[in-house]
């Protein structure tokens, strides 16, 4: 029976971007902990240069070159190794920006993620966020989106023009918090938009209005038989000298992750209704985590962001949420896989 032949699946890591060694991290844990009786697992690696090719990473360290004709690898046995399934541990580019899935759809193979279409428009805050507010169930914060074309000299009344202090600047296909700026004076503007030009791979850059109050995140997956599943929410607090979740906060420690959030019941409800309808409003297929900000003097709710492919090592917010919900880390890793396989055969 077909069913019991046991699929090939490539856990595909590594990428491009800064966030190369959180996608190692969350690559390393999903091969650790998903259960080899049910299926094989390959780790395939996206080296940072984009030149230097892909490759299999046996369980010995050596490196087996994967052929892009067919995403395939022949071991050193002879034996040609095809995939059933990739499943996409890279954030930013190319696994979250529709990059890899565009390349996968072509060669026909399933894999974990949103669409490439999906997966580009949420990859550009600039372009997805006047997608969200056009659904009108949730506030998105204004903002104004800046390319480097457009630019020949960088004035501060014109950046800052119908603004308040402060306001938030960041490249519009940035991730973790790099190159972000909470800009609290005129004279800071000129520099923080010219720093996230520089990390936009496209130069693009936005200036939004700062959003007073607390952050939440809410991660969503679509199980094997097609129903919608809303974790518990997560406060995310920074501590010490980070004002927000910069960087620092994310990465060495400086902030707490509170789960299930301790918000009055409303809130957290309003956060996960949000959250359902978008992850079908824009589309999304696996797991997806929705971050807002919400200010409990206007009972205001912002969309903040949408990751497509969140971290996912087991101390990362999404694994933190389904384990709140009585979903083992290992078990979120299957229902990833088993929900792509069950799509990709209807
Ligand atoms: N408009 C805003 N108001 C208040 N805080 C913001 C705003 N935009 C970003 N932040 C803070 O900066 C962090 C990173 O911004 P985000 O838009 O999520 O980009 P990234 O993709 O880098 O995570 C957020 O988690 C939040 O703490
Ligand atoms: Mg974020």
């Amino acid at each position: 029976m077909a069913d019991t032949i046991k699929k090939n699946i490539a856990v595909v890591v590594g990428g491009y971007s800064g966030e190369y060694d959180v996608s190692i991290s969350t690559g390393n844990a999903i091969y650790a902990n998903v259960d080899r009786a049910r299926y094989n697992l390959y780790k395939i690696v996206i080296p940072r240069n984009p030149k230097a090719g892909w490759y299999h990473l046996t369980d010995d360290d050596k490196q087996i070159p994967v052929d892009r004709n067919d995403f395939s690898v022949t071991l050193s046995t002879g034996e040609k190794i095809q995939f059933d399934l990739a499943y996409i541990s890279i954030h930013g580019n190319p696994g979250e920006n529709g990059v890899l899935q565009g390349y996968f759809d072509m060669l026909g193979l399933p894999y974990t993620s949103c669409g490439f279409y999906t997966s580009a428009l949420t990859a550009n805050k600039g372009h997805c966020n006047p997608v969200v507010r056009s659904f009108g169930i949730v506030e998105v914060a204004k903002s104004r989106l800046l390319h480097r074309n457009q630019i020949s000299a960088l004035d501060p009344e014109a950046l800052l023009f119908d603004f308040e202090l402060p306001v938030f600047v960041k490249p519009a296909s940035g991730g973790s918090s790099v190159a972000t700026t909470k800009v609290k004076s005129r004279e800071q503007v000129v520099q923080a938009v010219e720093d996230a030009m520089r990390e936009d791979g496209n130069g693009q850059v936005l200036v939004e209005e700062f959003i007073e109050g607390r952050e939440f995140n809410c991660g969503v997956i679509r199980d094997a038989e097609g129903w919608l599943h809303v974790f518990p929410i997560t406060e995310v607090i920074p501590h010490g000298d980070s004002e927000y979740f910069d960087y620092n906060a994310k990465y060495n420690g400086s902030s707490s992750k509170v789960t299930p959030a301790e918000v009055e019941t409303q809130v957290s409800d309003r956060i996960k209704d949000v959250s359902t309808m978008l992850y079908d409003l824009l589309d999304c297929r696996g797991v997806v985590r929705f971050d807002y900000r919400y200010n409990p003097e206007l009972t205001a709710l912002y969309f903040l962001e949408v990751n497509t492919i969140p971290g996912q090592t087991p101390e990362s917010i999404v694994p933190q949420q389904a384990r709140a919900a009585g979903i083992s880390t290992a078990d979120l890793y299957h229902m990833v896989i088993e929900c792509a396989l069950a799509a990709a055969s209807r």
